[in-house]
């Protein structure tokens, strides 16, 4: 009895140090390989380092390429993503090595697309949308803008041209519902929660909101009071006629092109959601007031957004308002605030992107 273990523990030994041998025998026998190619010892180093055994004969085949080295050197290499990077290393071989990384590392369905720095930069974005890539190339590669420019742009539909395609606003989105120039609501719809501001919240005759909005509003009021900063109502839900009239009254003093700069067509006015308002003063004076610096860093404390901000002209559709006001939802106004972007941009990447 006591033989027979012995035997199969010999047996099992023996197996080991074949296995062992055979392991030493192919490692060395790739180790030479690669020195005969051309690889220095670190360069061998780092190959049998950072390759996975199942692509050896990849690199075998490849022959000397320093760029096999400059990617497993690269500062965000994985080993699982090696595959990836060398077939889109060979479809992009005068590509910055670290674009080839950065792509890669965000999405392998990327591999047909050229590692260009715009793609780079773009998947580095927050708020990147994958299905959009092909609009942020060709909006990227046709305009002198950065990666965050296009994003916004294309997320807002800017790239598409205002009013050149009109869709239906979705009532399901509630106090994120997006009305602009490319989503409008029916000329009967009518918010069903309505209620009428008064007293010190209003000097308006359009003087109605929805009802958590204008609760909110008139805690921002009483809250800016405390600070010797008075709030009111100007202009809050505006009908779809009475929108029309506006515009068209626009339209004969300015004519339309200029009439669109600063005011919604019927139907595309934020107004006629009952979450917007005008406060104090439709002025540009009113920018560098007391009453506007605070709300600018106070609003979204409420839920509110300042709505068509300066500098985003070209995002929005609009003019630089500092007195227009859009109630969304403290969360949202957060996040608006914060990263300082459009409630387009807001809408494409929290809303419409399923995928987030
Ligand atoms: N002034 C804003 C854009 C409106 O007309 O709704
Ligand atoms: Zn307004």
């Amino acid at each position: 009895m006591k033989k027979k273990i012995m035997i199969i523990i010999v047996i099992v030994l023996l197996l080991c140090l074949l296995g062992f041998s055979l392991f030493l025998f192919f490692y060395n026998n790739l180790e030479r390989k690669l020195k005969n190619i051309g690889y220095t010892n670190e360069e061998v180093a780092i190959i049998l380092n950072k390759v996975p055994h199942e692509s050896y004969n990849e690199v075998l085949n490849l022959g000397y390429n320093k760029s096999l080295i400059n990617i497993l050197s690269a500062k965000n290499y994985l080993d699982s993503n090696f595959d990836l990077y060398l077939n889109y290393y060979m479809k992009n071989k005068d590509e910055d090595i670290n674009n080839i990384i950065t792509i890669m590392n965000y999405n392998a369905d990327l591999i047909n697309l050229p590692a260009s720095d715009l793609l780079a930069n773009l998947v580095q974005e927050k708020y990147y949308i994958n299905d959009k890539v092909t609009r942020y190339l060709d909006y990227g590669n046709s305009q002198n803008v950065d990666a965050k420019k296009v994003i916004a742009i294309v997320n807002s539909n800017a790239d598409l041209g205002f009013y050149n395609s009109i869709y239906e606003s979705n009532l399901n989105d509630n106090n994120l519902i997006l009305v602009n120039k490319f989503y409008a609501l029916k000329n009967d719809y009518v918010p069903s929660d309505l209620i009428t501001l008064s007293g010190q919240y209003n000097r308006a005759f359009n003087n109605k909101m929805r009802k958590e909005a204008a609760d909110s509003f008139m805690n921002m009021v009483d809250a800016a009071k405390l600070d010797n900063i008075i709030l009111y109502n100007v202009s809050a839900y505006r009908d779809y006629a009475y929108q029309e009239n506006l515009y068209n009254i626009y339209i004969k003093k300015d004519g339309k092109d200029e009439a669109d700069k600063y005011s919604a067509r019927p139907g595309h006015s934020e107004h006629q959601t009952g979450l917007s308002l005008d406060i104090n003063n439709i002025s540009d004076d009113f920018e560098n007031s007391d009453e506007a610096v605070w709300l600018q860093n106070n609003a979204y404390k409420y839920g509110f957004i300042l709505r068509f901000p300066k500098g985003k002209e070209d995002i929005t559709g609009y003019k630089y308002e500092p007195w227009h006001y859009r109630y969304v939802g403290i969360e949202a106004a957060k996040v608006i605030y914060d990263d300082d972007i459009t409630l387009e941009e807001y809408y494409a990447y929290y809303i419409e992107n399923t995928s987030n």
